[in-house]
């Protein structure tokens, strides 16, 4: 017969097993099941995921989740579809770099992933209604402006010109091929450039912020959301700025190592910011004093 202590033990462990079921915690990887699987590039791979239990997700362009696939760690990467219209699921890009990411890209449709998040703040796609838009991606940067530009498209008549400036490596680099073309016909001006290409490409050869000096748009009032690698931004933002773009209208998704997602621990400082709670998005403005100081 259990006493009177062991009763109440019980009891309590009960009650913060069902406190925790009911509310979860952002460091509760909840399960997610991968149903659809596309492989974008020789090492990328887009995966569908939908949430198993509770309510949906709500999701913002923009903003990352901490993937887990179990046994090789969990690593912060940015949504690039679901939530509005798709509520439960979740679609992420992600690039095999290493253990985690090489583990996500191999899982099996049927398999589970745990998904913390989403965290982080979003690109302002509803505070720059009016102006014309350019999107600059370079590589794997394109995945979380996807949803972005997918915003940007179902509200089309609220922005002036809507712009991608989109580059690769190569051609066979280059992500949602099939989806540029559909952009397009919605209203998005493409320019897609690569750093080297063989005969059969027809298309620009150069690197992305070349793009930015061929493109027509308004600068006054322009606004530009950024993502690649930080060089690619950082020249990207010069061509920007010459072409009369001021820097608090231009943003920038930035990369630091991560491991809470949640600013608990720290590994993700950019100057006084953590960039998982106060970014992963800035304006260029925000940025500019952190960028001039070099790393060691
Ligand atoms: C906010 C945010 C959003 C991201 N979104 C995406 C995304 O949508 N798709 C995607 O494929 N990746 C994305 N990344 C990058 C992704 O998180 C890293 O590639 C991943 O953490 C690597 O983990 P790993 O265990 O597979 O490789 P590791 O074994 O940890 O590293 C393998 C190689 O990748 C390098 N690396 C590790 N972490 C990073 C990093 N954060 N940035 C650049 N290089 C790194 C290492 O130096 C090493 O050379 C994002 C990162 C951040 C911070
Ligand atoms: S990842 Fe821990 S503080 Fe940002």
């Amino acid at each position: 017969m259990p006493d009177q202590a062991e009763v109440s033990a019980g009891a309590f462990a009960g009650a913060a097993v069902e406190a925790a079921r009911a509310e979860p915690g952002p460091m509760l990887p909840a399960p997610f099941v991968v149903t659809g699987k596309r492989q974008d590039t020789s090492d990328t791979w887009t995966l569908e995921l939908r949430q198993r239990a509770g309510s949906p997700l709500e999701l913002a362009p923009g903003q990352f989740t901490m993937l887990s696939a179990f046994g090789t760690g969990e690593v912060p990467i940015s949504i690039s579809g679901g939530g509005e219209g798709e509520e439960g699921t979740l679609v992420h890009t992600v690039r095999a770099v290493g253990l985690a990411t090489q583990a996500i890209c191999d899982a099996a449709v049927g398999e589970v992933l745990g998904v913390r998040g989403p965290f982080g703040r979003p690109w302002p796609v509803d505070q720059i209604e009016g102006a014309d838009v350019l999107v600059v991606a370079g590589g794997i940067g394109l995945a979380p402006l996807r949803l972005a530009i997918l915003a940007l498209l179902a509200r089309r008549e609220r922005y002036g010109r809507l712009l991608l400036l989109y580059g690769g490596r190569s051609p066979e680099q280059l992500l949602y091929t099939s989806e540029l073309e559909q952009w397009a016909a919605r209203g998005l001006e493409v320019g897609v450039t690569v750093d080297s290409a063989g005969p059969e490409w027809l298309g620009h050869v150069g690197v992305v912020p070349q793009l930015v000096g061929r493109a027509s748009f308004d600068p006054d009032g322009a606004v530009a959301l950024l993502c690649g690698p930080e060089v690619m931004m950082r020249f990207t933002f010069s061509a920007l700025a010459q072409a009369g773009v001021s820097s608090d209208r231009v943003y920038a998704s930035m990369e630091r190592n991560m491991q809470c997602g949640i600013g608990h621990c720290g590994h993700c400082q950019l100057g006084p910011t953590l960039v998982c709670r106060d970014g992963p998005v800035y304006s260029w403005s925000e940025l500019e004093p952190w960028l001039a100081i070099r790393e060691l």
